[in-house]
């Protein structure tokens, strides 16, 4: 009798641990959701309000000066690291990695088929997860400094933005085009503790 709980309950154990981790991830995807959606409305709150105050002249060099700090503290609020990273950057600490760029190359091809890019959790060798989701160009607004350098962005706001990143690539952006990813990372639990 004893026998067949303990082989009972070991026939449980086995097939709820890949539940459980699927609910994991399940949790970890929705974190993940909610830190972007926080970061995003906080952003583009700030940058619509300065783009109200003074147009692109005032919100570029506000973008600037605050986009580190705001990330920062919003870094703080849900405990996990937030990035944005980038094939074509305008800050050149966005660069995508090797291996980013080839996820933002899946997602572009998912985009160009007419399939929405999907967001994708991983897990890193050292045990961190990575959460990343597609950022795609929602609105005009962001093309008055990601559009086309041309007849787009405005030739004062150009000159602005080349003179704070000399080595920026963010434009020639249009409406639906896939800008960057976010980057959401959960540090592994330190060995020992949890
Ligand atoms: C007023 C100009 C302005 C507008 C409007 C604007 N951006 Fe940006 N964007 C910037 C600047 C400046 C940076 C670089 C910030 C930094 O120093 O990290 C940036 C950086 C980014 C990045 C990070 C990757 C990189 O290239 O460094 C993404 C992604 C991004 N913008 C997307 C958007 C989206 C989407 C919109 C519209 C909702 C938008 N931006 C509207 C000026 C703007």
């Amino acid at each position: 009798m004893k026998k067949t709980i303990s082989t009972l309950a070991l026939a449980v154990s086995c097939t709820l641990a890949p539940i459980s981790a699927q609910a994991d991830d399940e949790a970890l995807r929705a974190q993940a959701q909610k830190v972007i959606a926080d970061t995003f409305a906080t952003m583009s709150g700030n940058l619509m309000r300065a783009m109200a105050e003074g147009g692109p002249a005032k919100a570029i060099p506000f973008c600037h000066e605050n986009v580190k700090g705001l990330a920062a503290e919003l870094q703080k609020k849900h405990g996990v690291r937030i990035q944005r990273v980038s094939h074509k950057p305008r800050n050149p600490a966005n660069q995508a990695s090797p291996q980013e760029l080839k996820r933002i190359e899946t997602m572009q091809e998912a985009l160009s088929a007419g399939k929405p890019p999907q967001a994708e959790l991983t897990k890193e060798e050292d045990g961190r997860r990575i959460y990343y989701a597609p950022i795609v160009i929602p609105a005009e607004t962001c093309l008055k400094c990601h559009g086309d350098p041309t007849n787009v962005i405005a030739p004062a706001d150009l000159k602005l933005i080349q003179q704070l990143y000399p080595e920026d690539q963010a434009t020639g952006f249009h409406l639906g085009d896939l800008r960057g990813l976010w980057k959401i990372t959960f540090e592994a639990p330190t060995p020992g503790k949890s």
